[in-house]
């Protein structure tokens, strides 16, 4: 057995080449983190010091370090990590975008591709997903996560490690590493690294789900957060790593450091030197240290000095050998590094054609107040404005892999795809407008210019590709630089106008909410970005993508969800008057969770449940009735949420405990069902118990969290 072969290994293995295991360096690739002084790479690895790097890419780069591995005593083959977020070569929209897509399979899918493509490019490890909850989009990261909501990133975070493993030891498969363990989406004033200080209950009910679902999905690997939880550095805290992680929930896998986090608990001021960061960290739980050197200089010491326990530094080797052994490693080193599969797999058209769909699905329809949208595809003249438009970076996104081989003209952008699809039939004029940053109003007037030539203007802004993502916290969440200015010049003209909306987060954009009557949302895409969006555009595909994440009207409401509690003095009907509100504010968002538009309508009847009163060992069957009343084929995504009316904590107002995506077409009904399980009615009491307490139960039925269609009640009875 692996575990027979893992203690035959360990048996041979010297302190130092167990140490060696434990240390994690990045390659000459890219580097995302601050860079530190590294020891002679090259030259640890073949001695055996050295157990995985990440941020080497390609089956040559990844072979040449692995043949240095080989030379090494005991031949133990490195493994390969790499941040494969939203794809590899074929890049897919960015997490929180594809979350708005609610479509699971499409996300295992984008998940499964991506491992194919990074595998077949000699990595053994993707840094995904990120799983974290997060209610403040000012912290940069929410575009690698699925969004504010514990029911739908749980679902989300399962799908994504069922696709990235697939089958681990496959060639196909890579090893997910769940991230960031825990509560980091919490980061006070929405600063990346920042501190979190929140309840356990509220630790236990909101943020840890995702990670338990990932982990039920089968979860090879868990990184820790940056942050201190509750007072302690995550990387060091012996409550989440070892009585939660391998403790209670009996996780099997390694847990390895973020960049440099175990030396960073010094200057959290939780540990005073490096050794004692080292002695913190393996203590806790983390098994492997990317990049702070802590391990690599002080645990020998720890272990002379008998503050380490060998068979604690055993425990982190053995975890680490059994993947490797899992992923087949041993019997071949470089089984991942067959160069005419990677030419193959990176130039597949099957993923190109999945990224487009997946694209298309993750757009959604803000506004379409007169029916502007789908555009014709018999339009004489299109202007087409805007910093966004001719832009590939933009559509790739942060943390899209910096694959520097290969040049970037696959990359299909919003002109590339609008031209494509109106052909020779169309006129399209160009003019940038402004800077995405830029104060400079230069280009307006060859805007207005353009835009007097044409129909139907198409406005393609948002925010840079670099502004969201790791260490990009804004406390403005506004359209950068002069591009509202330019929406109200453009609006003067009298022509309808599109709006396109490319950002890794939700944005500011009230003027433009309130005046433009055609809003899409097409955050960061990905390499199809272009293809995807004209096919919205012209009615190739209808929109169906539903805001994951809320948006606010003013960054003073952040944080804000949907899910909130009512408290003692609820502002109903935005009502101010010594209530729980804003004076100078509504509370309601500018955009609710679950929000998005179709090209088509939708009429929800006939709510039924098959029983009032449940026992917490019965279920009840909820069925409704969904109308396709408009005249396209759409997909709707139908929402089921609770309230809990009375409860030993209280309880949110109302929370999504269910959905399905379903395609109906022009014309047609179609019943579908929920079932209420007690697991749906169960929530984190004080005692940390997971309990379902008996009374009653609100149900509501919506197209959004807040477009309540139909509603009912039932009660859990003892
Ligand atoms: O995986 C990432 C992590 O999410 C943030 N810090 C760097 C790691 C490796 O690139």
């Amino acid at each position: 057995t692996i575990d027979e072969k893992v203690e035959a290994l360990i048996k041979q293995m010297t302190i130092e080449e167990k140490i060696g295991q434990l240390n994690q360096y990045t390659g000459d690739n890219a580097a995302t983190g601050p860079i530190t002084i590294n020891p002679n790479k090259q030259a640890e690895i073949k001695k055996g010091l050295i157990g995985s790097m990440l941020n080497v890419l390609g089956t040559k780069y990844t072979r040449q370090y692995q043949e240095l591995a080989m030379q090494s005593r005991l031949k133990i083959p490195l493994l390969f990590g790499q941040d494969v977020v939203h794809g590899y070569k074929t890049t897919f929209p960015i997490p929180l975008a594809e979350a708005a897509s609610w479509d699971l399979e499409a996300m295992e899918l984008s998940a499964r591709i991506s491992a194919t493509e990074a595998a077949a490019s000699g990595i053994h490890w993707t840094f995904a997903p990120m799983v974290d909850i997060s209610r403040d989009p000012r912290w940069g990261r929410v575009m690698e996560g699925a969004g504010e909501d514990t029911y739908l990133g749980s679902k989300i975070a399962y799908a994504r490690v069922k696709g990235f493993q697939v089958n681990l030891g496959d060639v196909n498969s890579v090893m997910a590493c769940v991230k960031h363990f825990a509560a980091y989406g919490a980061a006070v004033g929405g600063r990346d690294y920042n501190s979190v200080d929140m309840s356990n209950r509220m630790l236990w009910e909101t943020y840890l789900p995702p990670f338990k679902a990932a982990l039920d999905a089968g979860a090879a690997t868990f990184m820790n957060s940056f942050n201190d939880l509750n007072g302690i550095p995550a990387t060091g805290n012996s409550y989440l790593l070892r009585d939660v992680l391998k403790g209670k929930w009996n996780f099997q896998g390694f847990v390895v450091s973020d960049w440099g986090s175990i030396g960073e608990m010094v200057s959290h001021g939780y540990v005073k030197d490096n050794k004692e960061a080292a002695l913190s960290a393996i203590t806790a739980g983390s098994d492997m240290d990317m990049e702070s050197n802590t391990y690599r200089y002080n645990l020998e010491k720890l272990v002379e000095e008998n503050k380490v326990p060998i068979a604690l530094v055993d425990d982190a080797v053995k975890r680490i050998l059994r993947k490797k052994f899992e992923l087949g490693l041993f019997d071949d080193p470089y089984k991942f590094c067959n160069p005419e599969r990677e030419q193959r797999e990176l130039n597949n058209p099957e993923h190109t054609k999945a990224a487009r769909e997946i694209a298309a699905k993750s757009i959604v329809l803000l506004k379409n107040e007169r029916d502007v949208l789908p555009l014709s595809k018999g339009l004489k003249t299109i202007a087409f404005i805007g910093p966004m438009v001719k832009s590939k970076r933009d559509n790739h996104g942060f943390w899209a892999v910096d694959l520097k081989d290969i040049d970037s003209s696959y990359i299909v952008s919003q002109w590339e795809g609008v031209e494509r699809k109106v052909g020779k039939r169309t006129k399209i004029l160009y003019a940038k407008g402004c800077g995405v940053e830029s104060k400079s109003k230069e280009g307006f007037a060859e805007a207005l210019n353009v835009a007097s030539q044409a129909e139907v203007i198409i406005l393609s802004i948002g925010e840079n590709w670099n502004k969201s993502g790791e260490a990009k916290s804004k406390s403005n969440l506004q359209l950068p630089g002069v591009q509202e200015e330019l929406v109200k010049e453009l609006q003067k003209t009298g022509k309808p106008i599109v709006i396109l909306i490319n950002a890794g987060r939700p944005l500011i954009f009230n003027w433009t909410a309130d005046n433009m009557p055609t809003i899409v949302y097409t955050w960061w895409l990905g390499s199809e970005a272009g293809n995807a969006i004209a096919d919205v555009l012209f009615g190739d595909y209808n929109p169906s993508g539903k805001l994951p994440m809320t948006f606010p009207r003013d960054e003073g409401q952040i944080p804000i969800y949907y899910n909130h509690f009512n408290t003692g003095r609820p502002s109903i009907n935005e009502d101010k008057i010594y209530k729980s509100a804003y004076i100078d504010l509504p509370n309601s968002p500018k955009f609710p969770f679950g929000y998005g538009l179709s090209y088509t309508t939708f009429e929800y009847s006939n709510l039924k449940l098959s029983k009032k009163e449940m026992k917490n060992n019965e279920t009840i069957t909820v069925s409704v009735n969904i109308k396709n009343t408009g005249s396209v084929k759409g997909e709707e995504v139908v929402q089921l949420y609770l309230r809990d009316k009375v409860g030993s904590v209280v309880r949110p107002i109302i929370e999504l405990k269910d959905f399905q995506k379903i395609t109906l077409n022009r014309g047609e009904t179609k019943t579908i069902e929920f079932t209420i399980d007690n697991q749906k009615l169960s929530f984190y009491n004080n005692a940390l118990e997971l309990v379902s307490e008996p009374g009653e139960f609100d149900l509501m039925i919506g197209s959004s969290s807040a477009d309540i269609r139909l509603r009912d009640s039932f009660e859990l009875v003892n």
